[in-house]
Parts: C-alpha cells; sequence; structure tokens
C-alpha cells in the first residue's frame, strides 16, 4: 500500500502547487467547496471504503499495481502546467465551445463538439489526450486508477482466460491498460471517437490492445462477438436521448450469455447523502448531460432493454453495474 499512498500525495501536492501557482500569477483557480462536517465524513468513510477494497483487489490480482515512470509523469505535469492559465481562464468564462481551430469529422454530432471539463482542445487533440488522464488522477486526488482497478475486479468470476473485449470511450487508452493489468490474457479492442486520443493510445500503449476503433458507439457495427463490453465514465457524456442507438450497438457486439460493465458516477436514485458530492462534480466541471443523466436510473435503463443486472456496487461516488445478456 505504500506505493498507493505514495501516489495519492504526489497528485494531492500537485493540485495543491497548481493552486499556489495559480494564487501567485493571478489565475481564476476556484476555491475548494465549503464542506459540512457531514459531508467531510461522508467522504472519508466512501474513501476508506474503496482503499479497503483496493487492498482486497492487489492481493487477488498481483499485476494490477504496476508501477507508472516518475518521468513520463513529471512530463504529463508539465504539459498540464503550460496549459493551466488557458484552461482557468475557459473555465471562469464558462466558454465551453471554445473549439475555433478544430477540424470537425463528418460523423461528429453536435453533442460531442464541446470542451468537456472546460479542457483545452475538448477531445480533438493530441495534446489534450496527453495532459488527460493525469488531470484525471489531480481530479480525483490519486484514486482515479483505484477506482477503475476495483470496479474492473467485478468481471472476476467472469473472466476466466483469453476472452473478447471491447471497451468504448476509451479515452486516452489508460482506462483499458489498467482493465489489462487485471485481465492481462484478455484480447482487448477499444473505440473510441476522439481519434487524437486513439493515436496516443496507440502510442503510449502499443503492446496492450488488439484493435483500436475510431467510432462514436451510435455508429458501430461490430463485425465480431464480444464476451464482455464495458465502459468507464462514459454514460454520463452521452445524452440521454442517444441511449437507445448506443444500447443497440452494445447488443448487436456481445454474444448471447455475454457480460456488459458499467461504470459511472452515482445517480439521483443512489444515496442521498452523496448527492452533495454530485452537485459540486456538476458545479465544477463542465458535463452538459450531467443533469439529465443523473434523472435516468443505468439499472433501470439496461434492465428495460434486457439485460439482466447481476450485481451493483459502490465505488467511491460512482458506481458498477454488471449485467448480462440472454
Ligand atoms: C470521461 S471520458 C472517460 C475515458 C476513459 N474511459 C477513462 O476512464 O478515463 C469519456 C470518453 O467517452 C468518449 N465518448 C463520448 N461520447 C461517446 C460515444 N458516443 N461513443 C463512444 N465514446 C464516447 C469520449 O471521447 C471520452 O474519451
Amino acid at each position: 500500500m505504500l506505493y498507493t499512498y505514495t501516489k495519492i500525495i504526489v497528485y494531492l501536492l500537485e493540485y495543491n502547487f497548481l493552486r499556489l501557482i495559480s494564487k501567485v500569477f493571478g489565475w481564476p483557480f476556484a476555491p475548494p467547496p465549503k464542506l459540512t462536517q457531514v459531508q467531510k465524513q461522508t467522504i472519508n468513510s466512501a474513501f476508506k471504503a474503496l482503499i479497503n477494497r483496493w487492498k482486497v483487489v492487489q492481493e487477488k490480482f498481483p499485476g494490477s499495481n504496476e508501477i507508472s515512470s516518475p518521468a513520463n509523469h513529471l512530463v504529463r505535469f508539465g504539459l498540464i502546467l503550460k496549459d493551466l492559465p488557458g484552461f482557468l481562464t475557459r473555465k471562469n468564462q464558462k466558454n465551453s465551445r471554445d473549439l475555433l481551430r478544430i477540424n470537425f469529422p463528418a460523423e461528429c454530432p453536435d453533442y460531442f463538439k464541446r470542451n468537456y471539463h472546460y479542457q483545452t482542445d475538448g477531445y480533438f487533440s493530441y495534446d489534450s489526450a496527453s495532459r488527460y488522464d493525469h488531470q484525471i488522477e489531480i481530479l480525483f486526488l490519486g484514486t482515479a486508477h483505484i477506482m477503475r482497478k476495483v470496479a474492473y475486479a467485478e468481471l472476476g468470476d467472469v473472466i476466466k482466460g483469453n476472452e473478447n473485449v471491447l471497451e468504448f470511450g476509451a479515452g486516452s487508452g489508460a482506462s483499458g491498460h489498467q482493465f489489462k493489468s487485471l485481465f492481462p490474457d484478455t484480447s482487448l479492442d477499444i473505440l473510441e471517437p476522439g481519434a487524437e486520443y486513439l493515436n496516443y493510445a496507440r502510442k503510449t500503449y502499443s503492446q496492450t490492445f488488439n484493435q483500436f476503433i475510431p467510432k462514436f458507439m451510435e455508429n458501430f457495427k461490430s463485425d465480431k462477438k464480444y464476451d464482455v463490453v464495458f465502459s468507464c465514465f462514459v454514460m454520463h457524456e452521452i445524452p440521454v436521448s442517444y441511449w437507445d442507438t448506443v444500447t443497440t450497438s452494445i447488443k448487436e457486439a456481445l454474444k448471447t450469455g455475454g457480460h456488459l460493465l458499467i461504470i459511472d458516477s452515482q445517480q439521483n436514485c443512489d444515496k442521498s447523502a452523496h448527492q452533495f458530492a454530485l452537485d459540486q462534480f456538476g458545479e465544477d466541471f463542465y458535463e452538459p448531460y450531467f443533469p439529465e443523466f443523473r434523472e435516468r436510473s443505468l439499472e433501470d435503463y439496461f434492465q428495460e432493454k434486457g439485460f439482466r443486472l447481476i450485481r451493483k456496487n459502490e465505488v467511491l461516488f460512482s458506481k458498477t453495474l454488471l449485467f448480462s445478456l440472454s
């Protein structure tokens, strides 16, 4: 656990360094939220629950606690520092359409032409992909990779060896790479509409993946059948009106008896004591479809579409939903 705690401390220090440097240069870094005592306790117990589950996952999947390169870490942090003033200005101005220099691909739907999280270039440039995973770790104070790996462990009794797996919304490839640290023998295809994000994944994790699919899930017609399909923090970025076409693609891609693992934020139907954290997330980060996402329970939705819910679990302020398709 020493490595885990070191990582958390490093990201915490980096977060505070970004705040400090912003103060020195007068950049508009929003102050941290003022939390009540009860909210602080809720965060602490959610965090402790996550760490306890992480200890168990590491024992069961010894490859899951891989050491990352400190040199690459420093390079990525440098990129974040360089981008910081522009990012903070955009966030301060609530400018979510700062994409004038981007040439959108023909199949790109309007809903995607945004600066999600106010990030520079949205999901449309290699630089954005280079910063993405590190930014997410700073945002979750070094627990994002732990959340994902604890979530993937839900598939421990489903995956036995070299199953065919598809991840949709794979981002920069980090979430898929972390999946493979638990299940190294699987053959993992990753689907991602951000072409430069996919390029980054191809370059950074060239040995990890079987196939790189540059597509929106709603346009994906699979030419093979997968044993498992999963997504990690993707559904809340897709407008609810598109979920039916996304689900049609998932069903066509999955074998009968195959499994679907959805990892995403908790919603209005989840613990009332956790709703303050979801409110704060929606306020701090530009997530255009988060309010409608919170209202449409994922577990109800997928069950209505013919999936059987096997297990639901909590991961910090997110949840895992494991379904099968009969
Ligand atoms: C919050 S990121 C999560 C990335 C990665 N899975 C992770 O855990 O870090 C959401 C990802 O979903 C992708 N995405 C958004 N809409 C999508 C769609 N309709 N089909 C497939 N991917 C989509 C985005 O391009 C982005 O890479």
